[in-house]
């Protein structure tokens, strides 16, 4: 799933497997393409959100392939002592993590497993750039929806949660079909169950569920381009197609 979302930003770490099931995505659903343009473009708008909170301590689960807008560039650029820890499963995305983080002492990538938080919280790679005393920022971006519900994805961010200090962040994107027609809604179901991580979509009140325990920063759980829009972005016509809602929330 690393690679396809690559392969519809148009980056150059991905096989031709991913590329056709990308083309697939775009074929049901022509937007696909400014969609995960438009969830890449929420992560820097929450970053740099966070950075300006005081945050400085991210921990990227579900990181994926560099691409343009990586969170340690945006965080270090806004606050030069930023620390930031990816995790990720894909070995494309570890690999090509680890060769743009060469020499980085406050970034790194960890292959650790979001079903499994408590081998992530204790990886000592983790725990050699976050200290949990201190308010962290959990991003969970467009990772969640490669949870199927058997694993419990509100369970994971409850667990996540119990290691947050007062003053943390949870961000999260999640695919979603809301609004979409029951077509689209099988043709995407199909696709994703053929892929490494079948896709679950979820509905507005499932994802803002994985909020409790937090105060939702305004304007709330929105679609993608909705959240504290900037001009600089580029423009989508119909929010309402963006496949995906976004939320930042606060640990009080
Ligand atoms: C769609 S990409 C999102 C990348 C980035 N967060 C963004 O939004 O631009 C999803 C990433 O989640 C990773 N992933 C999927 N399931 C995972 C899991 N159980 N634990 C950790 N990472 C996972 C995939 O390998 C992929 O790199």
């Amino acid at each position: 799933m690393a690679r396809v979302y690559d392969a519809l930003l148009g980056g150059s770490h991905n096989f031709a497997v991913d590329r056709d099931v990308a083309s697939a995505l775009t074929a049901i659903e022509p937007t696909a393409r400014e969609a995960a343009r438009a969830n890449r473009a929420f992560l820097g708008r929450a970053v740099r959100f966070l950075a300006d909170a005081g945050i400085r301590q991210f921990l990227d689960i579900g990181s994926g392939v560099p691409t343009l807008g990586n969170v340690h560039e945006i965080a270090q650029a806004a606050a030069p002592d930023s620390q930031v820890v990816y995790v990720d499963t894909d070995p494309v995305a570890i690999a090509h993590s680890k060769s743009i983080l060469a020499g980085n002492d406050r970034a790194t990538i960890v292959h650790a497993d979001l079903r499994d938080p408590e081998a992530i919280l204790g990886h000592p790679e983790v725990t050699r750039l976050i200290d949990f005393d201190r308010p962290v920022a959990v991003l969970l971006v467009a990772v969640l929806h490669f949870i199927t519900d058997e694993e419990d994805p509100g369970d994971l961010v409850r667990r996540l949660r119990t290691a947050m200090a007062p003053g943390s962040f949870l961000t999260i994107s999640h695919g979603t079909l809301d609004g979409r027609s029951s077509q689209v809604v099988e043709a995407v179901e199909k696709l994703y169950s053929r892929a490494s991580a079948p896709g679950r979509p979820r509905d507005h009140a499932s994802i803002e569920a994985f909020f409790d325990g937090f105060d939702l920063i305004d304007p709330g759980l929105v679609y993608l381009p909705l959240w504290h829009p900037d001009p600089a972005d580029v423009p989508f016509p119909d929010p309402a197609q963006s496949w995906g809602y976004a939320g930042v929330a606060r640990r009080s």
